[in-house]
């Protein structure tokens, strides 16, 4: 490599999920770090994946996606949140939904299509690791927030406060990892005042969008015509589909925004992978049941796993969405977050994630002198759920 290389990311490293799974190998602690399903997509899904390679649907798909995947997606976004996508069919797919290589790819494309130099773009930490670098090589700026923790809450006043003359956009994301909290109607209410007043974008990550918990409700944007007519929504099949290694996603947005959107997409990927397409279509339609009994599957872990730490000296957070539980462990050990994550891969077996680094790198400290919080991933076989529990009840 030429001497005179620079980084455009210099202050980048491994992202802590990385991590934190390569030491859940080393150790063969239990990986309750990483955010991915330990059980298979469901079968059906396998078939028709295998069915749509045999029979030979192996090349590209059109750039915006399949016609009969959008129309499934816009059939389900009526059926969560009864709104009316434009079924309008063009050459180019339907006119607000864009098929995309993973939520990931989503996020990046709508960032590159709002964000110009030396715009700002105001996040909420603990973030989601992918916005930052995605902004930064925009050219923009990442305004950070942090969340009122233990609640995670928004304090929209200091929002305000923060939104200046070079504020772009506003990236949300409900259900939220790593917290699992919700962004309640009040909060999008508050949200959509301040994009009105200062005239602002919004990305909104709900990668998470049907798992909420004791009968709360996902208030997606795609519910408030007001928010959405200056909004990207982003989510992922993998996660709803547990097949996060198939990369597929969707963005959604208004029409203008999505004829932006499109044109970085088709020279960022092109299309998606045409079998998981096809696949993906014929289970939002012929198993619509699958993602209505999303939430109830994912709370019986929850509980399972609240149930079972009931008698451990962790302090838990309510955990409203996601399939995450955050563990204060402030009665255990005065470790900061990510020595402690390491302890416990090392030592006891467990893999966690710490949620230092998912704040930028000069509130790290301060963060570790007031929280001591870790994250767990719920979305395990109830035997690894259990199995992990009965070690960090010994604690
Ligand atoms: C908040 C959030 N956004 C986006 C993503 C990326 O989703 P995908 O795997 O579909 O790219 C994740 C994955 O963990 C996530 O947690």
């Amino acid at each position: 490599m030429p001497s005179s290389f620079t980084s455009k990311l210099p202050n980048l490293a491994t992202s802590i999920f990385t991590e934190m799974s390569m030491m859940a190998n080393q150790y063969q602690a239990i990986n309750l770090s990483q955010g991915f399903p330990e059980f298979d997509t469901p079968a059906f899904l396998k078939d028709k994946i295998n069915l749509a390679i045999s029979e030979g649907k192996n090349q590209y798909s059109p750039s915006n996606g399949l016609p009969e995947l959008l129309t499934q997606v816009a059939a389900m976004v009526h059926r969560q949140y009864q709104t009316d996508l434009s079924t309008e069919q063009k050459l180019d797919g339907l006119k607000n939904v864009t098929i995309t290589s993973g939520a990931t790819e989503a996020l990046w494309v709508a960032i590159q299509t709002l964000v110009r130099p030396d715009d700002e773009v105001i996040i909420f930490d603990p973030a989601y690791d992918s916005y930052e670098p995605a902004i930064e090589l925009a050219g923009g700026v990442c305004r950070h927030i942090a969340l009122d923790a233990p609640s995670y809450a928004i304090n929209w006043s200091l929002v305000e406060q923060t939104i200046n003359e070079k504020t772009r956009a506003i990236i949300v994301n409900s259900p939220h990892n790593p917290t699992g909290s919700i962004l309640s109607a009040a909060d999008l209410s508050s949200l959509q005042a301040l994009l009105e007043k200062y005239d602002l974008y919004l990305i909104s990550d709900e990668v998470y969008e049907h798992m909420t918990f004791d009968g709360l409700r996902h208030e997606s944007v795609l519910r408030y015509p007001d928010l959405f007519k200056r909004a990207f929504v982003v989510s992922s099949f993998g996660k709803t589909f547990h097949c996060t290694g198939w990369k597929m996603g969707y963005c959604a947005a208004p029409d203008a925004l999505t004829v932006e959107f499109r044109k970085i997409h088709q020279y960022v990927t092109f299309c998606s992978f045409t079998p998981a397409q096809i696949a993906i279509a014929q289970m939002l339609k012929e198993h619509p049941e699958h993602i209505t009994e999303l939430s109830s599957f994912y709370q019986q872990k929850r509980d399972l796993l609240i149930n079972a730490l009931k008698d451990s000296r962790f302090n838990m957070l309510p955990s409203k969405g996601t399939y995450f539980l955050l563990l204060d462990y402030s009665a255990i050990s005065a470790l900061n977050d990510r020595e402690f994550c390491q302890w416990l891969t090392k030592e006891v077996g467990v893999a966690a994630i710490p949620l230092s680094p998912l704040y930028p790198v000069d509130k790290r400290e301060s963060y570790h002198q007031n929280n001591k919080v870790i994250r767990l991933c719920f979305a395990k076989n109830d035997d690894t759920l259990l199995k992990a529990a009965g070690i960090l009840c010994q604690l």
